[in-house]
Parts: C-alpha cells; sequence; structure tokens
C-alpha cells in the first residue's frame, strides 16, 4: 500500500463513520424532524471547532449476530471543541447506530471525555437520543451506566454539565441528565422516564401515553425535572450556547466578564412607581428585572415550574450573576415547597461556580397547609434556607416590598450572610402582615366586639397602627440588618456597585467531608 492509498483509507473510514448506521437510518431520523449526532455538534459549537475523539471504535459483543453488525463511533459522537472561543466536551448520542443504545466501548467513549474535562477544567454536554441499554449486552452496558454515573458525581460542582435530551432517554439512562445541572428538552420527540407506559400499565394499570407520561411538558411543568424546552433542536443547542456564556469553565474560575455598553448608571423612572399602593394588589418582578440588568436579556430557568418564584441567569455591567425573584402575580409570591427546592437547586448551582447572586424579595410567607405540610414543606424550605446560609458567593438582597416570618429570613437575610442587603421604601419587613398579626394580637378585644361595622373599624385601625409601626423598612435599618434604603429607580447602579465591591470577596465554610443537606 502506498502512503496516499493509505491516506485514502483513512479518508474513507471516516466517510463511513459519519455515516453512522446508514443513510436510510439518517432519513428516518430526518422525518422524524430530528437532526443526526453530528449535525447537533455543528450547532453547538463554534464552525470548524469539534475535534473528535474515537471514531473507529466499534463494540466487541459477538452474541446475537452482533459479530457482523459493526458500526465505527458505535453509536455516540464524542470529542471537544468550542464555544465562544472557550472549550467544551461533547458526546452526541447517534440514534442511527442500534438505536443510540448504549454499550461497554460506548459508555468508555463518553467516560474518557468527561475524564478529560474533569483534568482541563471545561464544561461537558450530552446530547441524549437512545434506546438505552443495549440489550444485546446485558450487564455490560448496566456497568457502562453506572461507570458514567460516578463521573457525573466527581463532576458535580467542578465543571458545569449540560444534558439536552433530544430523543428517547428512558429506564435508568435518565439518571446521567439527572445528576448534571441542566436538563433541556425540544417540543417534539423528546421524553424521560424511569419506567414506559407499557410497563406502567402491567404494574399499576395505569393507561398512559408517552407524552403525558414523560414528555417535556410534563417535565417543565409538572414535576421540575427538566429546565428548559424548546421549539426545535436549534433553539435547544443555542440556548446552550447562551447558558454557557454566563458560567466559568470550572470552580476554579471567576464567571466570565464581558464587555458592556448598557450604562451603569441607567435610571428607569418607572421603578419608583412599580409596587401598588395596595400591598395585596400583585405586579410582575420580571418587569423589574428585565429594567436593571444588562440590556433586559435574562436568561429564565425552570420558566413554567414553581412560577412563585423566578430563577435565571443575568449580567449586570457584564458580570454575571443568578437572580432569584419572588412573584407577586403568581400566589402571591408565596414559598412553597416546588419553588424552596427549585430557588434551593439553583442557589447551590451559582455559589458552587462562583456566580454571584441577586435576590428581590416580595414574599408573604410560607404557604401554609395540610397539603404542604404533608408534603413537607419543613425540609423543602429548609433547603433554600440551607442553600442560602451554606452559598459564600457574594450575596446582595433588595426587599422590594414583603419580607414576612421565615421566609424573610431564608430569602438572603443579612444573618444568612447576606453582604449587601437593601430596601425599597416600599418594603414591608415584619415576623406576619397585619391581617393575621392583628388576629392574634388582639383576637380577644375582636371577639368581645359584637357589632360587626364596630369591629371592622377597630381591626382597620389596629391593622393600620402595626402597619405604621412595622411594615416599613426602617425597622430593620435601624438594626443595621437592612444597610441602605434606596431608591427605585437607582437599582441598577446600587447593584453594579455592590457587586464591584464584593468582586473580591472571600469567605469560606469549615472544613468537613460534606454538609448534610436536607434531603
Ligand atoms: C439494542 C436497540 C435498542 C436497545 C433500539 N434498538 N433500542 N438495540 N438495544 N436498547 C434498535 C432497534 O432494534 C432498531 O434497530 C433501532 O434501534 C431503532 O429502533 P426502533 O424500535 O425501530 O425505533 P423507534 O420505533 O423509534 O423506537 C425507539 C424506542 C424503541 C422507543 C427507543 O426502540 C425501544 O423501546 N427500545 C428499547 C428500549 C428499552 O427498553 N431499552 C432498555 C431500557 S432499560 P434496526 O436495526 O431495526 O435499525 C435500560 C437500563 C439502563 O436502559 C440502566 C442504567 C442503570
Amino acid at each position: 500500500m502506498t502512503i496516499e492509498d493509505r491516506i485514502q483509507h483513512l479518508l474513507d473510514k471516516r466517510e463511513e463513520a459519519k455515516l453512522g448506521g446508514g443513510e436510510k437510518r439518517v432519513a428516518s431520523q430526518h422525518s422524524k424532524g430530528k437532526l443526526t449526532a453530528r449535525e447537533r455538534i455543528d450547532i453547538l459549537l463554534d464552525p470548524g471547532s469539534f475535534e473528535e475523539f474515537d471514531m473507529f471504535v466499534t463494540h466487541r459483543e459477538t452474541e446475537f449476530g452482533l459479530d457482523k453488525q459493526h458500526y465505527l463511533t458505535d453509536g455516540v459522537v464524542t470529542g471537544h471543541g468550542t464555544i465562544d472561543g472557550r472549550v467544551v466536551y461533547v458526546f452526541s448520542q447517534d440514534f442511527t447506530v442500534f438505536g443510540g443504545s448504549l454499550s461497554e466501548t460506548y459508555a468508555k467513549k463518553i467516560c474518557k471525555i468527561m475524564d478529560q474535562a474533569m483534568k482541563v477544567g471545561a464544561p461537558v454536554i450530552g446530547i441524549n437520543d437512545s434506546g438505552g441499554a443495549r440489550i444485546q449486552e446485558g450487564v455490560k452496558s448496566l456497568a457502562g451506566y453506572a461507570e458514567i454515573f460516578q463521573r457525573n458525581i466527581m463532576a458535580s460542582g467542578l465543571i458545569p454539565q449540560i444534558s439536552a435530551v433530544f430523543g428517547p432517554c428512558a429506564g435508568g439512562a435518565v439518571y446521567s441528565p439527572a445528576l448534571t445541572d441542566f436538563i433541556l428538552m425540544s417540543k417534539e420527540n423528546s421524553y424521560m422516564f424511569v419506567t414506559g407506559p407499557k410497563v406502567t400499565k402491567t404494574v399499576t394499570g395505569e393507561d398512559i401515553s408517552t407524552e403525558d407520561l414523560g414528555g417535556p411538558e410534563v417535565h417543565v411543568k409538572k414535576s421540575g425535572v427538566a429546565h428548559f424546552i424548546a421549539e426545535d433542536e436549534e433553539e435547544g443547542l443555542l440556548i446552550i450556547r447562551k447558558m454557557l456564556s454566563f458560567f466559568p469553565q470550572n470552580n476554579l474560575e471567576d464567571a466570565p466578564v464581558t464587555e458592556c455598553s448598557d450604562p451603569i448608571d441607567r435610571k428607569e423612572d418607572l421603578l419608583n412607581d412599580i409596587i401598588p399602593v395596595n400591598a395585596n394588589q400583585p405586579y410582575d418582578v420580571k418587569d423589574i428585572i428585565q429594567s436593571i440588568i444588562d440590556y433586559g436579556d435574562f436568561l429564565e430557568v425552570q420558566r413554567h415550574y414553581a412560577q412563585n418564584v423566578i430563577i435565571g441567569f443575568a449580567k449586570f455591567n457584564g458580570m454575571p450573576v443568578g437572580i432569584v425573584a419572588n412573584q407577586p402575580n403568581f400566589l402571591a409570591g408565596v414559598l412553597d415547597s416546588n419553588a424552596s427546592r427549585k430557588a434551593a437547586r439553583f442557589v447551590r448551582y451559582c455559589d458552587a461556580f462562583n456566580i454571584p447572586l441577586v435576590t428581590l424579595v416580595d414574599v408573604p410567607g410560607f404557604l401554609p397547609g395540610s397539603a404542604q405540610e404533608y408534603g413537607g414543606i419543613i425540609i423543602h424550605g429548609a433547603k433554600l434556607l440551607f442553600a442560602y446560609g451554606e452559598a459564600t458567593v457574594p450575596k446582595i438582597t433588595i426587599t422590594l416590598r414583603k419580607s414576612y416570618g421565615g421566609a424573610h429570613d431564608v430569602m438572603g437575610s443579612k444573618q444568612l450572610r447576606g453582604d449587601i442587603n437593601y430596601a425599597w421604601p416600599s418594603a414591608e419587613i415584619a415576623v406576619m402582615g397585619p391581617a393575621g398579626a392583628i388576629e392574634i394580637l388582639e383576637g380577644r378585644k375582636i371577639n368581645e366586639i359584637e357589632d360587626e361595622e364596630e369591629k371592622a373599624l377597630f381591626i382597620k385601625a389596629k391593622e393600620k397602627e402595626y402597619r405604621d409601626r412595622f411594615a416599613n423598612p426602617y425597622e430593620a435599618a435601624s438594626y443595621g440588618y437592612i444597610d441602605d434604603v434606596i431608591e427605585p429607580r437607582n437599582t441598577r447602579f446600587r447593584v453594579i456597585r455592590a457587586l464591584q465591591s464584593l468582586a473580591t470577596k472571600k469567605d469560606t465554610n469549615p472544613p468537613k467531608k460534606h454538609s448534610n443537606l436536607p434531603l
């Protein structure tokens, strides 16, 4: 063989690998509205940046006639490339090869890039589209999954891990995405469940479709398992690119600061009037978020789940932050179990990756009732408390309106090592709201008044007295729990100044094996 022949042989093999399971299966993939594993990588990464590993890997199975079926890559495309010039590692499951099912060698390919990503300190993005364990490989496939899970666990908090689900993701296979930081699902074709509809029917008798059991709507609205839903795969891949623009490469780096032309002292006069005079009237906290951040550009996370708390990424003068905000427009912004878990996980992600936290507070308290108590709101609320208290990143809290009871303490209060705590003049910081307080403090007197009109007047007067005395920011400010009461229209500037002053903040937790988060 001449050297030319050898080079031609290499090029032919590369072409063979790129065909995956063959033209027919690629056509079938396209006919479902799905992209191939390689097309997805092309959209995800900077053009021409992909360097592939293990293109020539094939499986080693000989049973079930597999000795006669070999496909180069063995069903998963792996390697590294760049996003906005920064290195990322990627694996993309190829449904055209054995339904993207996972073999021993396939698992090894994923483990190889995960190991290297951890050594290099670069994010891993996994694109899932797979029939699960390769049935012919039996326990070797299960072992392969466990190897990946172990690496997901070791990489957690070390490098960002992001999962896209663009096809089936079922059985134990769901646990790799579940161990990563963010899951994105495409609107069409994607589903995730531990047990599929057929087995569900056999075991429980429940008759349910794939879509209703584990489709994207289920996971973004009901279970909260998925953080993003994308109209199509391309949009999903672009969301992942955007997400990474807020993240450092690893836990030892600071979040990436970019140039910003949005003026830091941009005053937003509208904010001075945004809080309704009536304390029970809702408003949309997203209007406040959008008006104070750079260019109004907010990447909301878990937009459709537990909407009483809003979480997401934004920048202030080019500095990435994680925003947590109570949403008065939904359940009056009350904290319930789902909202607490949602915000807690987000706070911990930001803390793990050195992303400062900006918290906007308007919370009437924790949601009362047996449903919440039986559902363990004590332990779920504690998660959020724990997350804030444990976080050592810069923490800036702005109380917009209500900040009552335990929820006041939880939402980034001074005593949970809040670095800079501001309040708007509309803030009401107290043990509880006026109605509840008066019922308890004046209950006996209220019961003694027989005339209903007189009773109502008495309650109104007492509530006013309470509001004047406690429902303001100055009581808390007089103890130094609030560092300053700020004019709403200056909020952007004050937050930027606060972030600048905290840029070199150092804080630590005592050395220990790990904490015992109330799970
Ligand atoms: C081997 C598989 C496979 C698998 C699909 N294929 N799943 N090969 N192992 N798990 C192959 C098919 O034989 C077919 O090969 C090709 O992939 C495409 O599959 P189709 O069934 O034709 O595609 P579609 O109709 O789109 O259905 C997709 C599917 C279905 C819903 C994913 O294939 C399916 O139900 N597969 C089995 C899923 C499953 O039970 N997996 C094991 C789960 S347990 P040809 O040659 O015809 O193209 C598990 C445990 C993990 O994963 C535990 C971790 C701890």
